[in-house]
């Protein structure tokens, strides 16, 4: 396991990830805030109701509790993780009437297809061993009618980025071209693709045909 992965495990870092590790390396990376982040996921998946959310390598809970709270009637939100620190801590910190969190790994995801409404995974398919089986186990257990949304990385070649490649590398974090997930979202059928890129950071969503 490299580095970036073994990090992730460590009961250290999970205790700090919300409120410390998040917001300083994601501002780094793409100027954005984890309250901008979490808005716009909000919006990409076009919450609310009584949906079904899965949020894939949720970490702490730090988005599963914060898309929740958008939820009403039947609705809730599952947050998944392979690590038990980080879900020792989402229990810890981001619990709440409607989320559940669950131990497992992205890349063979315990559902059968189309059980959720809207399923998210930000900030973690660089950290994936085979990234794009994740990805379409994703768009596996979205519901006909639903929204998929994930942050991830994106090759940027100013030299900000290429130092970050070097550096991100040798921790073993991955870097993927723009038109990797447009492309895999629409050859698995999705429609309504939308990307931004902010520096070194790609966000994607897309829905599957009702
Ligand atoms: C940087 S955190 C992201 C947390 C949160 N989603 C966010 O955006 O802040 C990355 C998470 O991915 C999880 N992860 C990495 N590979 C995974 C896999 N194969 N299955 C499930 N979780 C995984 C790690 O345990 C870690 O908690």
């Amino acid at each position: 396991m490299n580095l970036a992965r073994r990090s992730m495990n460590h009961p250290a870092l999970a205790a700090v990830y919300e409120r410390a590790w998040r917001p300083a390396a994601f501002f780094a990376a793409s100027g954005r805030t984890m309250e901008t982040d979490r808005r716009d996921a909000v919006r990409q998946l076009r919450l609310g109701g009584s949906k079904k959310v899965l949020d894939i390598a949720c970490g702490p809970g730090n988005f599963t509790r914060f898309l929740s709270n958008t939820l009403s009637g039947n609705g809730f939100a599952v947050g998944l993780d392979y690590s038990e620190a980080m879900l020792a801590r989402a229990v810890l910190d981001n619990t709440g009437p409607r989320v559940g969190y669950l131990r497992g790994d992205a890349a063979r995801l315990p559902f059968a297809d189309g059980t959720f409404d809207a399923v998210c995974c930000f900030g973690a398919l660089y950290l994936i061993p085979d990234p794009l089986t994740a990805a379409r186990e994703m768009v596996r257990v979205l519901a006909p009618g639903g929204r998929i949304a994930i942050s991830t990385s994106h090759r940027d070649d100013s030299a900000f980025g290429r130092f970050s490649r070097v550096v991100g590398g040798w921790s073993g974090l991955r870097v993927f071209p723009s038109a990797t997930f447009p492309e895999l979202f629409t050859e698995l059928g999705l429609v309504d693709v939308e990307q931004q890129v902010h520096r070194l950071l790609q966000y994607v969503s897309a829905t599957r045909p009702a």
